[in-house]
């Protein structure tokens, strides 16, 4: 039976995105040949790269707006490196909003000053902070959407006049945002848009090449940029698969359809969190994450009776983050409205158990 599957990531993809990706696996495109034994400068394969790079574009809203879409390697952790080595001349912002926040702030100290603009690590990252001040001078700011182990989200983003850098690991191509209004956003692949492997970044030519130090070039974008994200052998698995995610996605209507579902699941969700007396919500109402709920028992004793419901329920990946502990449901885009159902029925029947 198939899993209702809540993993924070790598974590579930349209069932149809499985199958085509499979198939591509025993003969990709007719080819008497398998997608992971051809050459990646083969016409079918450099197809599939300029496919998917322009889906990503095109879903964002972000063509022919001097924007490139890359499709690297080494994760979006990698990202935390490569972002302030392409851009941080003296000194960058950070917003701290987590462990992921902290670990970008932390590689970034490697290459200049990093002021953090404000930070919730005060009550364990379960808000987001505001009214913070952006100084003067920085090279750009950099943000973190979704909060992938707290739970919260970005739901405004500051209007600033330097490049504004964004992590949309956990939260891209799921609700409408303006994207135009980043300059450089990144996101690893093994949550709304393919296996683990590849890392989406999408940057603003214009704000490359303004560091005077010598970048080595597997790190440096406009090295990728000049080679259409082929400078060395692509993750093929992870873009083909990426690209039939995003294909999926644009047939259901882009990024607005899918936000609508969203909102559904999230609503569902977090309205039994906060009805029944059983259990109690992690992050701050007005932060709260549509993709990651953080969640506790109210009463820690009924943890193995909520534990066995939920497995004979056939949902899998509920278990929260160590640094939060409880639990945390992950409503990525291909996770069903349904799958959604059947955790709040399973919360319902602890209600009346417990
Ligand atoms: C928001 C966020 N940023 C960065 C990362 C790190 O990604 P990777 O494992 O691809 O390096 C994660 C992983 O879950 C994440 O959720």
């Amino acid at each position: 039976m198939k899993k209702h599957n809540f993993s924070a990531g790598p974590c579930v993809l349209p069932q149809e995105v499985f199958l085509k990706a499979s198939e591509a696996i025993m003969d990709f495109n007719g080819s008497g040949l398998s997608l992971i034994e051809v050459s990646h400068r083969s016409k079918d394969f450099v197809e599939v790269m300029e496919k998917a790079r322009n889906l990503a574009l095109e879903l964002l809203g972000l063509e022919g707006k001097g924007y490139k879409a890359l499709f690297l390697q080494g994760g979006a952790s990698l990202e935390f490196l490569m972002v302030a080595y392409n851009l941080l001349e003296t000194k960058a912002g950070y917003l701290n909003t987590g462990t992921w926040s902290s670990k970008a702030l932390k590689e970034a100290r490697l290459f200049g000053e990093v002021i953090e603009v404000g930070s919730s690590k005060d009550e364990n990252f379960n808000y987001i902070p505001k009214g913070y001040t952006i100084p003067d001078g920085l090279d750009y700011l950099h943000l973190t959407s979704n909060n992938t182990i707290f739970g919260t989200q970005l739901k405004k983003f500051p209007k600033v006049d330097i490049p504004l850098v964004c992590d949309m690991s956990s939260d891209i191509f799921s609700r409408q945002l303006h994207f135009s209004q980043f300059d450089l956003i990144y996101a690893g692949a093994q949550k709304n848009m393919g296996p683990a492997g590849t890392t989406l970044v999408v940057v603003k030519e214009d704000i490359l090449g303004k560091v005077s130090r010598e970048i080595p070039s597997m790190l440096d974008y406009k090295v990728h940029i000049s080679k259409d994200s082929m400078f060395n052998t692509p993750a093929v698995f992870a873009v083909y698969t990426s690209m039939l995610t995003l294909e999926w996605l644009k047939n259901l209507g882009g990024i607005a359809a899918i936000e609508e579902i969203n909102e559904k699941k999230a609503q569902l969700l977090y309205s039994e969190i906060d009805l029944n007396p059983v259990f109690e919500g992690f992050a701050k109402k007005e932060d709260r994450s549509n993709m990651n709920a953080t969640f506790n028992l109210t009463d820690s004793k009924l943890k193995d009776t909520f534990d066995a419901l939920w497995k004979e329920a056939g949902i899998n990946g509920l278990n929260g983050h160590r640094s939060v502990g409880g639990y945390r449901a992950s409503m990525y885009n291909a996770l069903s409205l349904e799958s959604v159902g059947v955790l709040v029925d399973v919360m319902s029947e602890m209600e009346r158990k417990g």
